[in-house]
């Protein structure tokens, strides 16, 4: 009997021991596997006479299950320390701030300026309004009263698609203009638009890229007049360029869908080589504009004793650059990751007319 309480004592404290489930799993082989401690004093109970026998049988298995659910509760131990100490490893601390991501996108600035343009005139009741990029030579050229002989048709200009079987030609449109046209044809004024999209023109050098974006303007309505023009453009340029004054002027210019024709200047300076916009003794051109030539509310179908109006177009990229010193066109359009993390927009985080 003292055996028994000897290995009793000595197995609990083994177990109370045990640092880990792989050394308790040793432990229960030593004492209850086929050679164990324990397994080897049963093998004794055949010796006995039958009063020692019951007696030492009785202890034998006592502790056996003793053990056996010593043995349990460590290992439950065991296993929730080990749970315990995962858990506190792997604790994510939600306070934290997040670190920027890299992988996210950022907005190109022509998407971003787009995206101020259309709410500025979005805010003085202009629709948003859109064309295809693919157009037609009515749309493109003959409805904006641009002759067949006219300059802007010729090939190194216009990017033709191939002959079609009746003989015409599509183009890639040249300019935003025949959205006028196709909203003159399917809208009965008052008309107000912004239409602002991609345009193309076989051209590319330090200035030019073949593929390139406009925004156009077109007021029609009964009483619409040249002051409207003006004083529209001014609101714009002043909110567009965060400014609470721009001088502007407007020389005299000819396109083919405007008469009278004008181009803007905003006045600028250029001292030190560093341009400034709203100040200064120098002029800057950034958009043409014009009436609505009465021959173009014709070839829509509108009376031009009825109907007046104005329209305007603007180079993108070009307002692009001045507002978010952007030296060279050509960048624009490189797909250069490294470029687009500098001069993009965080989403979520664009600059607007509410938050500056
Ligand atoms: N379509 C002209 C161009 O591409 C720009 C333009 C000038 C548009 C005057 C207009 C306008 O609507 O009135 O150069």
């Amino acid at each position: 009997m003292e055996n028994i309480e000897a290995l009793r004592e000595e197995v609990l404290a083994e177990v109370q021991k045990a640092v880990d489930l792989a050394a308790l799993e040793d432990i229960r082989i030593s004492a209850l596997g086929k050679k164990g401690r324990i397994t080897g004093l049963m093998k004794n109970l055949g010796k006995m006479d039958p009063d020692q026998r019951r007696e030492f049988g009785q202890a034998l298995n006592a502790l056996k299950d003793q053990v056996a659910s010593a043995l349990d509760m460590r290992k439950g131990d065991l296993e929730n320390a080990a749970l315990e100490a995962r858990l506190t490893g792997e604790r994510i601390d939600v306070t934290l701030p997040s670190r920027p991501d890299e992988s996210a996108g950022r907005i190109h600035p022509i998407s971003q300026t787009i995206d101020e343009i259309v709410s500025i005139f979005g805010e003085m009741g202009f629709a948003l309004a859109e064309g295809p990029d693919i157009e037609d030579d009515f749309h493109n050229f003959t409805a904006l009263n641009i002759p067949p002989e006219h300059p802007a048709r010729e090939m190194q200009d216009t990017f033709y698609l191939p002959e079609g079987e009746d003989g015409s030609r599509l183009v890639l449109r040249t300019h935003t203009s025949p959205v006028q046209i196709r909203t003159m044809q399917s809208k009965t004024p008052p008309i107000r638009i912004i239409a602002p999209g991609r345009t193309y023109r076989s051209d590319s050098d330090m200035t030019h890229t073949p593929m390139f974006h406009q925004v156009e303007g077109l007021v029609i309505d009964k009483k619409t007049h040249m002051g409207h023009l003006k004083g529209c453009l001014l609101e714009f340029v002043k909110t567009y360029f965060e400014l609470d004054e721009v001088p502007v002027r407007y020389r005299p210019s000819f396109f083919p869908f405007t008469e009278p024709s004008a181009e803007m200047d905003i006045g600028c300076s250029r001292k030190g080589g560093e341009l400034k916009i709203g100040a200064g003794d120098d002029w800057l051109e950034i958009l043409g504009c014009g009436m609505v030539h009465p021959r173009v509310l014709a070839a829509c179908g509108l009376d031009p004793e009825e109907y007046q109006g104005f329209a305007f177009g603007m180079g993108i990229e070009r307002i692009a650059m001045l507002k978010y010193g952007i030296p060279d066109l050509r960048t624009f359009f490189d797909t250069d990751l490294r470029w687009l993390k500098h001069y993009g927009f965080v989403p979520l985080d664009v600059p607007n007319m509410v938050r500056g």
